[in-house]
């Protein structure tokens, strides 16, 4: 079995390669490097190259005999989104158009593909299940549902099999420590507690103390990065055997608070971590948790780091050994 997958130099996407590499699966990438990182991929064929240019995709669809793809390549920042929305719409719906027509014109009609719990927008109720309502409150959260109902329609006309994958918090890095989480500019919680613990931050914002939540600030449900590969490989196997289409949420099913994860960083790094009460930032609800429920009882998936520490402990084993992430960017 060969699968493309797209922005594989990214953060899920260069774990979820190597996880599927030490399972005997044989992976080509396609990245555009923007925000990528060519150290994040492993002794894999990789190709740098936009979606939305389909002569790659010619190329790799032409050497190499795929068989699934996965989608990750996209602008994944809710607030860039909300200033830059056409941007959003460009980069994600279109490049995955293009994509989809060269996966059919290939004859490739496998994907699993990479969607997101900000499809919800403000839940009405918690723990948030597939059938809940959708309302996208960003530009980015929208792009993602269009593309899961492009998938849909796309099933029923051509039979292009699809499992959409709806992560909540990403976070942790590679348990042995190879690869791990650089964005520039970081905007995620946890590397930006780190960046404090290592002196590179005076101090941490909570953005929120005033939230309907027991400490006042919000309340995400933080999913390790390998968690989320593993589902990644459950999905294909099931595509594979079954070749049904199906949405599934992938959360550890526990919330932790902002400051919750601020006293984890400091139990995990032994440091004073300055952490400022700040205002809200714009968009976010006050708690997002999964019930992953299907994704167990379908997928027969088993998130295996389940505890905040020990996905802060992978972290930071990762920010003390790359205090300047993969050092690859100008
Ligand atoms: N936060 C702070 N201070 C910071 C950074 C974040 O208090 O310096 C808070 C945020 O307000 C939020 C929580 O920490 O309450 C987590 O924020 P992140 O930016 O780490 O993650 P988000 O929950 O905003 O977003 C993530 C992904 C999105 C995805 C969403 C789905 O980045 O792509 O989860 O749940 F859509």
């Amino acid at each position: 079995m060969t699968v493309l997958v797209t922005g594989g130099a990214g953060y899920i996407g260069s774990h979820t390669v190597l996880y599927l590499k030490e399972r005997g699966i044989d992976v080509v990438v396609i990245d555009n490097m923007k925000k990528g990182h060519r150290p994040a991929v492993l002794d894999v064929p990789m190709y740098t190259g936009d979606l939305a240019d389909g002569s790659t995709l010619d190329e790799i669809f032409q050497k190499h005999d795929i068989d699934s793809v996965i989608h990750f390549a996209a602008d994944s920042l809710v607030g860039e989104s909300v200033e830059d929305p056409l941007r959003y719409y460009e980069n994600n719906v279109n490049g995955t158009l293009q994509l989809f027509k060269k996966m059919l014109e290939h004859s490739v009609k496998k994907i699993v593909f990479s969607s997101t719990a900000a499809v919800y927008g403000e839940p009405k109720s918690i723990p948030i299940r597939e059938s809940d309502p959708t309302f996208p409150a960003n530009p980015y959260g929208e792009t993602k549902l269009a593309i899961e109902k492009m998938l849909k329609w796309a099933d029923q006309a051509y039979g292009l099999k699809s499992v959409c994958l709806r992560y909540f918090n990403a976070a942790g890095a590679d348990p042995k420590g190879r690869i791990g989480e650089d964005h520039q500019p970081e905007t995620h919680l946890i590397p930006i507690v780190l960046q404090a613990a290592l002196g590179q931050r005076d101090h941490v914002a909570i953005y929120g103390e005033d939230y309907p939540t027991e400490d006042g600030s919000c309340v995400r449900d933080y999913i390790h990065v390998i968690d989320l590969a593993q589902a990644h490989y459950l999905a294909l196997k099931k595509l594979d055997q079954t070749n049904e289409s199906g949405i599934y949420n992938l959360g550890n099913g526990q919330g932790f608070s902002v400051k919750q994860v601020i006293e984890a960083c400091r139990r995990v790094t032994d440091k004073d971590i300055k952490a400022i009460a700040s205002p809200r930032r714009a968009g976010d609800p006050a708690v997002l948790i999964a019930s992953s429920q299907k994704a167990e009882e379908e997928l027969g998936w088993k998130p295996q780091y389940t505890s905040l520490d020990t996905i802060v402990e992978h972290a930071w084993q990762w920010h003390q050994n790359h205090p300047n992430g993969y050092n690859d960017k100008e």
